[in-house]
């Protein structure tokens, strides 16, 4: 195993859990997962959804864990050390440890300029900004000015690169023990507030009694995309946030935790947002608008409307900005790692390359579009297939087993189902999803 002793780590059980969680709950939950729900016909696709975390989900998040703890290296040097002497060693390390550079730094380019959409509008709710009063065309505008969109960019990118420079402890360990309390809190404070003011039944029922009649294929692809972009895997970040561990930790419990954590957010989420659209008469609306458009025209039809809309976007940034973070913090963290630079220095120039790639996001609506798409589509089960293969077949019994070894006897059988789960089932399901993607079934 190697080792390094001036890796940073975490400083307490609840700061990781709180930080992986974090990384875990973001734009995915609140934004996206409310509009894929709408977009496939609610209950069925929230099934196949928790299926997908269930089977592939949980078994790769302890995978990339175990990785990161075994290592202590980022993606690429900890791939490197435990697979050393492997045949497959150099080109698992590289591939699997590239894409897992490659993939948080496009989605970042994405994901930046939503966020500066949510900090758009968390600007107008709180009068910063003049709106016009129509939040469609407020919208429309919003995307169509890069001024603005580069400007919000900025502004978020900034925000996140702050957190990173103070480091594992006193940056992103820090802001997660504030930033996800307070967000889980103004979640909560929603749901609590729309449920006593209209009722939660519409929304329960459309989330979670399913309808099988409208699942298609390409909902089960978007569920399996879906849980690998919402709990942040496949992409380097867990075993980034698994290599600031120390070995006696236990990743199996923190895992399941984050897991939970993030189902149950997104699900709230969605509980919030739906009882929102339906006490005001709309059908479930699908597509990237619901949150930007359906939503702050309805909480301006509310009672209390302008607070609600405080806490539902200063929510959503909060949500965001601990996800960016942890996907800057997987390149800050590899470059310091393989260059052997200063935090402050390898930030900068992370810090200049994603504000290009944001900016090329922002000006062209295609960019975003696409890569938004290659990477819940390809990178991403990519990735975990590269994670699945390297945990599963590659790591020593010692090493694969390490976080099962805790719990003594008692830990044979459920490391024998995680051994299975990882070696043929993640890898299996999700290869049949990409191969379906690209047709190969006749679709
Ligand atoms: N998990 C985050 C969410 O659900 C998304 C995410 C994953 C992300 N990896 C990232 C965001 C890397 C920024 C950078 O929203």
């Amino acid at each position: 195993m190697a080792s390094d002793s001036a890796r940073g780590n975490f400083g307490s059980d609840l700061g990781f859990v709180l930080a992986a969680a974090g990384s875990a709950v973001g734009l995915g939950n609140i934004w996206k997962f409310p509009y894929i729900v709408g977009e496939y016909g609610g209950g069925a696709f929230v099934l196949v959804y928790l299926g997908a975390v269930a089977i592939i989900g949980l078994p790769l998040m302890y995978a990339e864990l175990v990785i990161g703890q075994r290592g202590q290296r980022s993606p690429i040097g900890a791939i490197r050390a435990l697979t050393a002497g492997h045949r497959l060693g150099p080109l698992l390390s590289w591939v699997g440890g590239g894409l897992a550079v490659a993939t948080p730094f496009v989605i970042f380019c994405f994901y930046s300029v939503v966020a500066g959409w949510a900090l758009h509008f968390l600007a107008l709710s709180l009068g910063l900004v003049e709106g016009s009063g129509d939040s469609a065309r407020d919208f429309a505008e919003l995307t169509s000015s890069t001024t603005f969109s580069i400007g919000w960019l900025t502004l978020f990118l900034a925000l996140s690169l702050a957190v990173v420079l103070g480091g594992v402890r006193e940056g992103i360990e820090r802001a997660s023990k504030v930033l996800m309390p307070a967000m889980f809190a103004l979640l909560l404070g929603l749901l609590v507030f729309v449920g006593t003011t209209f009722g939660l039944s519409e929304a329960a029922n459309f989330l979670f009694r399913p309808d099988f009649s409208k699942l298609s294929g390409e909902a089960v692809l978007e569920a399996v995309g879906h849980s690998f972009f919402t709990l942040s895997l496949g992409m380097g970040i867990m075993i980034t946030y698994g290599s600031y561990l120390k070995e006696e930790r236990n990743i199996i419990r923190d895992g399941v935790a984050v897991s939970i954590l993030d189902t149950t957010l997104a699900l709230m989420a969605g509980m919030v947002v739906f009882t929102v659209v339906f006490a005001m008469g709309k059908e479930s609306q699908a597509g990237p608008g619901l949150v930007f458009v359906t939503l702050p025209d309805l909480f301006a039809r509310i009672p209390g409307g302008t607070a609600v809309a405080i806490a539902f976007f200063s929510m959503l940034v909060f949500a965001a900005w601990t996800s960016t973070i942890s996907g800057i913090e997987v390149l800050t963290s590899s470059m310091m790692d393989e260059f052997k630079l200063s935090r402050r220095a390898t930030t900068g120039i992370v810090g200049v390359s994603l504000w290009l790639g944001g900016v090329a996001c922002a000006v062209w609506p295609a960019v975003l579009d696409g890569a938004d798409q290659i990477t819940t589509n390809y990178m991403l089960p990519i990735g975990g297939i590269f994670v699945a293969v390297i945990a599963g077949w590659v790591l020593s019994k010692q090493d694969r087993e390490a976080g099962f070894a805790a719990w003594g006897s008692a830990g044979t059988v459920p490391a024998l189902f995680w051994t299975w789960a990882t070696r043929l089932v993640a890898p299996i399901a999700v290869a049949i999803v990409l191969l379906w993607k690209v047709g190969v079934f006749g679709g």
